[in-house]
């Protein structure tokens, strides 16, 4: 019987496909090939640059796993939300294999993809809160006793990820920005500095980074040649602040919402002292904290096979003539 579900991911710049067992879940395939360092020289992903690295990379990895095409009883990939052009690549692939293959396509939504890398090899558990925070998004939802996504609140500008490479441009620390402006706030011996928490004082549900964002820009306009020491002052004030506004919102969505299970996920809750903030305030509240494996925390197929099998257990499959790509994030109901 054929049990095996192949998952194309595509939405920014990471291409990876994974397969999957639909019945054990055991992952027989997973590869990614990122394309950070090819974006690095420019201070963010270039879209045309992404689309085309997208079509080399993408049949390069298909190549290793072909083998298994025989054993495959369905094609998942990611259609929403990400870049357009790079979607495109992946569901261009995804395509063509369920038409030559005769197997289903499924669609599959890039942020459901991570929420299920809580759920790698286990039933999703329902009734629970999560904190997304990615490069894109940074929301906090509730997931009811059927799985029905509410978004609770959401950003009003900036993300959570995007803020951590918008001040690693700012410092000339390359891209992405999140792991090297994590390291270098752990490097701060001077811990002086302190910058506004956002909303702090607002009865708002709802985050925003960008007038942090600005502050960190004003800080380091002030002088013009920073020494390391002063650039991971700032890395370690600006983490500080970005951090506590998380917090502070969700603490209040917690005293809301009795939550008994709670998960971060996206390619930010790699950040190690978000997750020992979340860890202490689901001590607080008695609750249990969900975490992603650390290296499945960014995109990977490996979580949109996993949430590919649950649409294939509900017969979700879609029609090979539909354009499915949109760059905005249109079917976030239920996971
Ligand atoms: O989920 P992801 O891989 O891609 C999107 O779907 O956007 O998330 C990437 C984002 C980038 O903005 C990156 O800088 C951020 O996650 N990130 C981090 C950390 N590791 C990755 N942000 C803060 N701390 C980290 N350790
Ligand atoms: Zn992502």
């Amino acid at each position: 019987m054929k049990k095996l579900i192949l998952a194309i991911e595509s939405s920014c710049d990471d291409s990876s496909i994974a397969i999957i067992n639909k019945d054990s879940l055991e992952c027989l395939f997973h590869k990614k090939i990122s394309q950070e360092l090819s974006h690095a020289k420019f201070g963010g992903v270039v879209p045309e640059l992404a689309a085309r690295l997208h079509t080399v990379a993408l049949p390069q990895i298909l190549n290793e796993c072909s083998g298994y095409f025989k054993s495959l009883c369905a094609v998942g990939v990611t259609t929403e939300p990400g870049l357009s052009v790079s979607l495109l690549g992946g569901v261009t692939m995804a395509k063509v294999l369920s038409l030559s293959l005769k197997i289903p396509l499924i669609s599959v939504n890039h942020l459901i993809g991570h929420i299920y890398s809580l759920f790698l090899k286990q039933k999703p558990c329902f009734n629970m809160g999560v904190l997304l925070v990615s490069g894109g998004h940074t929301m906090l939802v509730k997931l009811d006793e059927s799985g029905e996504i509410e978004i609770l609140a959401q950003t009003n500008d900036d993300s959570f990820g995007e803020s951590f490479d918008k001040v690693a441009k700012m410092l000339k620390l390359g891209y992405p920005g999140g792991v090297v402006v994590e390291n270098l706030a752990q490097k701060a011996s001077k811990k002086s500095l302190v910058f506004p928490v956002p909303l702090l004082h607002s009865k708002e549900l709802a985050f925003s980074f960008s007038g942090l964002k600005n502050a960190v820009r004003v800080k380091i306009n002030e002088k013009e040649n920073l020494s390391e020491e002063e650039k991971s002052e700032i890395a370690f004030a600006f983490e500080e602040a970005a951090i506590a506004h998380l917090m502070d919102k969700t603490r209040k969505i917690f005293k809301l919402h009795n939550f008994k299970h709670f998960g971060v996920v996206g390619g930010a809750s790699a950040n190690l002292k978000l997750r020992k903030s979340l860890k202490k305030l689901c001590e607080d509240f008695g609750c249990e904290l969900k975490l992603a494996p650390l290296e499945l925390c960014a995109d990977n197929a490996l979580m949109i096979a996993r949430a590919a099998c649950a649409l294939y257990e509900r017969g979700e499959f879609v029609d090979l003539k539909n354009s499915l790509i949109s760059p905005k994030n249109r079917n976030f109901t239920r996971i």
